[in-house]
């Protein structure tokens, strides 16, 4: 199944630094080589109908082949970042509809999206929504994120990685339970679990994501790129096959002008800049 990607967002408001675009479901604020997608579908708790995920993959297409942006946040608002997928929209699939379901593409994207991907997480990550969580590289949660893989209670199974992706996370004991009792878990269990690196005041979770994030894009390009690919190369292989990518990807960036520049600038005591 081809997905078109058509960007069909409009243009908000442009400011010297920052451009804001809206879709129906989202708003993407970019930044400083920052994109902030903003799920905006708030009434129904930014449920993830299938329109949610084409704009996400959509926004991510055209942040991979930009070079211009260099990492991606994904927010919700202050109380609810997803409740899942979109259950009136679910209730209409048969088995076939569900095999052919187009959102598996989006998911791939959002999967095979090689750059930075941040996750500011306040209020519920539920079902699909924790999923979204989980596809992201660093997650950030507020104190009152709870998050949790309810499916059960609606008689199926997580159906975006949920079983696969929770389990190399926290361990079967913790997604056992998370999964099969449908029982979501706060912010401190979270970061005790390894699911969040941070816990914030639901209030300064997105600022702080936001910084981290700008942070990161500074750094350079290519080697962010590579070190993503490197560290989720793990879920993949055994350590031997890991470790032999790791190191080829080190010496590939031996060419790397971002590595020259990085080495000088720390010679010449001045930050880097990559270009
Ligand atoms: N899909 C569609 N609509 C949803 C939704 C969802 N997942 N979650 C909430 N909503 C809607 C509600 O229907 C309600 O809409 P109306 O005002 O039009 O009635 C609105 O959002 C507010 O929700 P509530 O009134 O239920 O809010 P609450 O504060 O009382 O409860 C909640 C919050 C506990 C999160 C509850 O809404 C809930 O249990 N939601 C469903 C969570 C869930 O089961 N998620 C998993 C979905 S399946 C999935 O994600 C499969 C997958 O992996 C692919």
């Amino acid at each position: 199944m081809r997905i078109n990607f058509n960007y069909s967002g409009h243009l908000c408001s442009r400011q010297r630094t920052s451009v804001t675009m809206t879709y129906q479901d989202l708003q993407v604020t970019k930044n400083d080589g920052v994109v902030h997608i903003q799920l905006t579908r708030e009434k129904s708790l930014n449920a993830l109908r299938n329109l949610t995920l084409k704009e996400i993959a959509d926004v991510l297409h055209h942040a991979e082949k930009n070079r211009d942006e260099k990492c991606v946040v994904i927010s919700g608002s202050e109380s609810v970042f997803a409740a899942g997928a979109d259950i009136g929209e679910m209730q209409q699939l048969s088995p076939v509809s569900s095999l052919q379901n187009i959102r598996a593409e989006y998911w791939k994207v959002i999967r095979k999206f090689p750059k930075p991907l941040l996750a500011s997480v306040n209020g519920y990550a539920l079902g699909a929504g924790c999923e979204l969580m989980m596809h992201c590289d660093i997650v950030l949660v507020g104190n009152n994120a709870l998050i949790g893989q309810p499916e059960i209670n609606l008689g199926i199974i997580p159906g975006a990685g949920g079983t696969q992706l929770l389990i190399r996370t926290i361990g079967k004991a913790m997604a056992m339970k998370m999964i099969l009792s449908g029982e979501p878990i706060n912010a401190e269990r979270a970061l005790e679990s390894g699911l969040a690196i941070e816990l914030c005041p639901k209030e300064i979770t997105l600022k702080r994501t936001l910084k981290l994030a700008n942070e990161i894009a500074k750094k350079s390009p290519l080697a962010l790129r590579l070190a993503k690919e490197a560290v989720l190369h793990a879920f993949e292989s055994p350590l031997e096959q890991g470790l032999e990518h790791e190191r080829r990807a080190f010496s590939i960036l031996t060419a790397s002008t971002d590595r020259e520049e990085g080495i000088n600038a720390f010679i010449e005591k001045r930050p880097p800049n990559y270009i």
